[in-house]
């Protein structure tokens, strides 16, 4: 009871503790949890993504690398912000997947969770012109899963964005690269991100 007790004071803590601070220290959450080989990037940020999940009571949570979050906190659709000088946009945000249906079997890898274009600064806060390529989807690890990595990247916006023909509202959002895609498409490596990791509820 005792231990419950403070697990739950931790996991308040946690969800309290805020945003992303500092480059080096989510450059090295990023390869503590072996992000980058996972999604075939090259992950050099030059600013900090940070990402807010409006929350049903109180406060939105911002993440910071690596925080854990409960499914129910993941509802979304999540707001972004920079946090450094990477110009004024525009900009693409993905978002993927790279453990499903499990970290240890990602053969439905990587789910595309979010891909969208046309974001602008305004002041720091990143705003769309246009609809998304590919709309937010919570979160939702299977029942007996560990946690899977869900790892938001932004880009720089390249003309062929505009462009694309590789993914549409109804392209299968399972079995998409986002570095091969980011390839395709002149995106180059991305500039800011961040990651959250989402178990599934224990029962
Ligand atoms: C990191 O990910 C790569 C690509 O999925 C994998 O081959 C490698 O074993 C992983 N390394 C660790 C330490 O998990
Ligand atoms: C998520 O579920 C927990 C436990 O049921 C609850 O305490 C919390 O308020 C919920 N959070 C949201 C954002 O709905
Ligand atoms: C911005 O993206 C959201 C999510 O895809 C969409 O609902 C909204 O219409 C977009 N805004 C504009 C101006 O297209
Ligand atoms: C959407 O993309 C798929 C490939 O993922 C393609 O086969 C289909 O023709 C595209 N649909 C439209 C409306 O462009
Ligand atoms: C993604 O694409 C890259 C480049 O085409 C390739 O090297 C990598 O193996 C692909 N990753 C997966 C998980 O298929």
């Amino acid at each position: 009871m005792q231990l419950i007790r403070i697990a739950g004071l931790f996991s308040l803590v946690a969800l309290a503790a805020g945003q992303d601070t500092s480059l080096r220290a989510v450059t090295a959450a990023f390869s503590a949890a072996n992000i980058s080989a996972s999604l075939g990037i090259t992950f050099n940020p030059k600013a900090l993504l940070e990402v807010s999940f409006p929350q049903a009571h109180g406060k939105p949570v911002t993440l910071h690398a690596g925080i854990h979050l409960p499914i129910n906190a993941t509802a979304g659709p999540p707001s972004f912000e920079i946090r450094g000088a990477v110009g004024r946009g525009p900009f693409v945000v993905a978002m993927v997947d790279p453990d499903a249906p499990t970290p240890e079997d990602p053969s439905l890898a990587q789910v595309r969770h979010f891909l969208a274009g046309d974001f602008h600064l305004r002041g720091d806060c990143l705003f769309n012109t246009t609809a998304a390529v590919s709309d937010f989807i919570q979160p939702a690890p299977p029942a007996g899963s560990s946690a899977h990595r869900y790892v938001l990247l932004l880009y720089k916006q390249s003309p062929a964005f505009a462009h694309q023909q590789l993914v549409n509202a109804s392209t299968s959002v399972l079995g998409f690269n986002i570095s091969q895609f980011a390839s395709a498409v002149g995106l180059g490596e991305p500039v800011a991100g961040t990651f959250m990791l989402v178990a599934p509820d224990s029962s």
